[in-house]
């Protein structure tokens, strides 16, 4: 079955055309559904497996670098509704996760630094010494070294499963995984970005929370980290557009946002804030980078 691609299909309308051709294939609970492809096809995978007769087994041939060391692994997947990132689906693991690294051959430049946000991301909240290695790097040497690239995969790999092994349902440690996705996910729909771009600003939206609620002082370190991954550190944005956005995102409880925000590069730690103390600093941000 053929997906077309982009996140603008990782919608209900791509699932129920999947579920006629599964109905016209005739497929039955004896089968394994597969998702080869990037982050959009391993999302839409796993959720039409979980909903299609109630489950089917599946697993995953990630074929772009933010779904290897990130989308693929974790069980979570799902679709967006109405602009809504990741609104709707179930958390359910895949059978497997089968990596080979010759599909990246194909991989378009723009793809390849989209997945290294996720991998800055793993190193600014879980890994000081992969953000150091990563300095002393850039893409170009990663593709054109295949064992430095599984070496790095490895890593982020491990660190993404270990972070998920400890926490599936998202209790404790998992949300630190959500750095730079609150406001990321805001923009990456309104403003037509690719997931790993939206992240990436939204990691610098997250530095600013941190610089003026604790004091944080590394937001150029990192923004000069994702600037030598050709990732943008900035972006024009309305602030009432992302504000609404805000109010449905799942990381509200009542009158609080919980943030991930960074102790220090290497350790992300999770913070409240008060809906109405966020709604000024989201102004305040907006004054900072221009509005849209
Ligand atoms: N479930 C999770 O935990 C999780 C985590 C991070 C991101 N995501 C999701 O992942 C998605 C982004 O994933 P993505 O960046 O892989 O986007 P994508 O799936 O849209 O793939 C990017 C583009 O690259 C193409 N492509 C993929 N592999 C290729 C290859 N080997 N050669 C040539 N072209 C290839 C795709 O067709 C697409 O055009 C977003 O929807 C995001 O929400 C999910």
């Amino acid at each position: 079955v053929v997906v077309p691609a982009g996140e603008q299909h990782k919608t209900q309308s791509t699932v129920d055309k999947v579920i006629q051709e599964f109905i016209s294939l005739e497929v039955d609970r004896s089968y394994t559904i597969v998702g080869v492809g990037g982050g959009v096809i391993t999302d839409l995978t796993g959720y039409i497996a979980s909903v299609y007769m109630r489950g089917l087994r599946f697993g995953f041939v990630p074929t772009s670098i933010l779904a290897i060391v990130d989308a693929s692994i974790g069980g979570k997947n799902g679709i967006d509704v109405d602009g809504y990132k990741n609104l709707v689906g179930t958390i359910s693991q895949p059978e497997f996760i089968l990596h080979d690294l010759s599909f990246l051959n194909s991989l378009p430049e723009e793809h390849w630094k989209n997945g290294f946000a996720e991998i800055i991301k793993h190193a600014c909240i879980l890994d000081k010494n992969l953000f150091a290695q990563l300095k002393e790097n850039n893409i170009a040497y990663y593709q054109n070294d295949k064992d430095a690239l599984a070496a790095l995969i490895y890593t982020n790999v491990t660190l993404k499963a270990q972070v998920v092994l400890n926490d599936e349902f998202e209790k404790g440690d998992r949300r630190l995984l959500n750095y730079g996705h609150t406001f990321g996910h805001a923009i990456e729909n309104t403003y037509n970005l690719i997931h790993g771009k939206a992240i990436s600003v939204g990691m610098m939206f997250a530095n600013f929370l941190a610089a003026k609620t604790n004091s944080f002082a590394e937001s150029t370190a990192v923004a000069d980290l994702l600037q030598q991954y050709q990732l943008p550190v900035q972006q024009n944005f309305e602030a009432a557009l992302i504000w609404k956005y805000f109010q449905m995102d799942k990381k509200r409880k009542g009158s609080v946002m919980y943030f991930i925000v960074l102790e220090h590069i290497g350790k992300g730690i999770v913070q409240a804030i008060a809906l109405t103390e966020l709604e000024q600093l989201l102004y305040a941000y907006e004054k900072e980078q221009g509005a849209f």
